[in-house]
Order: C-alpha cells, then structure tokens, then sequence
C-alpha cells in the first residue's frame, strides 16, 4: 500500500464458530489438537483488524492466516497433500511439511476476503506453498533472530504466533517496534511456561523416559524463548513497546488434549491417506472431520477448562503499541 493510505481493517472471519472449527479440521484433519488451537487463535484474533500494511511474520505455508482472512479450501485439500520425510518425522524430528511437491495446488473455493502485505518465513518450501494462496503482497525469506529488513514505522499492522521461537527474542521485539508506525499494532500470540508443565512429565516415573521423548519428538526444544506472563511483560517493555491488550485463549485444559493428541502418528497417518485412492481419502476424511467437529466443539472456547484450580493459560494474545 503507498505510504500515506488510510488503513483498510480486514473483514472479520464469516460464519459461526462451528464454520470455523470445520474449516481448520479440513486442512488440518490428520491434527485435530493443532485445529482447535488455530480455531481458537483465529477466533482471538478476529477481535483486532489487521490494518494495512501488515505484515504475518514466520507465515509459514499461510494456510492459518488464510482461513483467518475468510478464506476457504475445498475440502479434498489439506496440509497434508505435500508431505516428505516421513521415516525421519519420528525419531529424527524433521518437519515433514519442509517441502513442496509438484502437484501441491490448494484448491481455494473461496478467496480470503483481505490481503496481508508482506509475509515471511525462514523455510523456503513454506513460502513456496504461501504463495499459492493469493493471501500476500509479498513474500520474504527472513529468519527472526537476525534484524527485519524492513525500514522503521513501515507498518500499521505486525503480527506474529511465532515469536518464542526465536532465540534472539529481544532483539527480535525491539525490531518489531521499530517496524511498526507510531500509531500501529504489534499482535503477539505467545505461548506461556505452564506449557512445559501441562504435559505429562509429571509423570516421567511411571511413564519413563521414551514414551515421554514420542510424545515430545522434539516439540520443546523449538520453543527456546517460552516464558511467564511477567517475563513477556518485561520483554515487551524493555524493547519499547507498551501492552494494551492481553486476552489469554488456550487454558490448561486445551494443552493437555494438544500435549497428547495425535503428534506421534501423524507421520504415519499421513502415509496411509496418501496410499489411499483419492475417492476412498475423500470419503474417509468427510467422515473423520465430522467425527471431529463433534469431538472439539464443547471444547472450541477460549475459557473452556475442566480443572478446578485457576491455573496459568497456556497462550495469550498481546496486542501491543509503540511506547
Ligand atoms: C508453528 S509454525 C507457525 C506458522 C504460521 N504462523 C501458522 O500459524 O501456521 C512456526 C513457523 O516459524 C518458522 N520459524 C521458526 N524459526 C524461525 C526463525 N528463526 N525465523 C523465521 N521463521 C522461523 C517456521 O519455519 C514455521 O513456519
């Protein structure tokens, strides 16, 4: 957008919370723990526009920010169309979604209702997939730990679900200030330490060491910067930015349901749906997404908890201004 452009707000998400949830299941089927937790952020999310210019940093394959923006897949696509690496996705944690194959084409029935101006991500193959979805202006390698290359106050919008991810955490926040317009927005899904504690590593001395390590494949160890609401807060502050809204989404509840899920086995389910005739996948997936949309609906709210005790959440949005 040239400089000087009143911001444009994007169109909330259509439909019911429902709609929703069924169109993350979709493309997300093989994961149905990861569904809720995108149905829930989006959901969040859908509370602040996300202004133009904007920016989704570590974008990923865009298929989040796309079903966020109103976008709709039909529903034989799904992040599991191009797939590799599956005998390494166990035991060896590599990212079986690290890579993109010829016939990957997300079958879009409906356009994502807005646009995000720039996107960007450190894998390669992951932007190659966000490109075929006509959700950004721009797409940029870039990885986190090393400063934008963006110039300062470029964007009325900067968002991000990835931010624990990267090691160089400060320096990355100060950087997302000095993007951002003195009068914009930094929107930062964080997950929070009681994460590391809602899993069953309590557990470690009846469960033992491996059957913890399958479950886990890897999973902490992306998250190098996880910390409390305190930590964050003071992150935030001392990379010049001021919180104005803090709205927490996933409680206990939702990560315990996600530490277990169907992680460890999605590699191999993955290979079972791409063995199957594109009929009989079809069928199947219709199905298994009916089945989980019953499953998650009572558990498709932001404040849904089973557990007596008040406890930390396990995400939070911040939405954050220049100071
Ligand atoms: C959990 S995924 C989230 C992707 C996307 N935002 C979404 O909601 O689907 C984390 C993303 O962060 C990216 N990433 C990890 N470390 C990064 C870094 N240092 N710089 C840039 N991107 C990074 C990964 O490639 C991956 O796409």
């Amino acid at each position: 957008m040239p400089p000087g452009m009143a911001p444009t707000p994007v169109a909330p998400v259509q439909g019911t919370r429902a709609e929703l949830l069924r169109r993350f299941v979709q493309a997300y089927w093989l994961r149905p723990e990861n569904a809720l937790w995108m149905t829930l952020r989006s959901e969040i999310l859908s509370d602040t526009p996300l202004e133009h210019p904007s920016i989704d940093l570590a974008c990923g394959d865009g298929v989040f920010s796309f079903l966020h923006c109103g976008g709709i897949f039909d529903p034989t696509f799904d992040v599991f169309t191009s797939i590799a690496e599956f005998d390494r996705a166990g035991d060896e944690h590599a990212d079986m979604f690290d890579c993109v194959t010829d016939d990957y084409q997300p079958v879009i029935v409906s356009p994502s209702l807005d646009t995000i101006d720039v996107g960007t991500d450190i894998k390669r193959n992951m932007l190659a997939k966000a490109r075929l979805l006509n959700l950004y202006g721009r797409l940029v390698e870039h990885d986190n730990n090393r400063p934008l290359l963006f110039d300062d106050d470029s964007f009325q919008t900067v968002y991000c679900n990835a931010a624990y991810w990267v090691a160089n955490v400060d320096r990355f926040l100060t950087e997302m200030a000095r993007i951002t317009r003195p009068d914009g927005r930094v929107i930062l899904q964080v997950k929070l330490d009681g994460m590391r504690r809602y899993t069953l590593g309590a557990h470690r001395g009846i469960l033992g060491d491996r059957l913890l390590d399958i479950i886990d494949r890897g999973r902490s160890a992306s998250w190098p910067t996880i910390a409390d609401q305190a930590t964050w807060e003071a992150r935030f502050a001392a990379s010049g930015l001021r919180v104005n809204a803090m709205r927490p989404f996933i409680t206990r509840t939702h990560a315990h349901i996600w530490d277990i899920g169907l992680r460890p086995i999605a590699p191999l389910l993955a290979k079972m749906a791409q063995a199957l005739a594109p009929k009989t996948r079809a069928a199947i997936k219709r199905q298994w997404v009916d089945l989980f949309c019953e499953l998650l609906e009572p558990l498709c709210d932001p404040d849904v908890d089973l557990f007596a005790a008040k406890n930390e959440p396990a995400e939070v949005q911040y939405v954050l201004r220049p100071a």
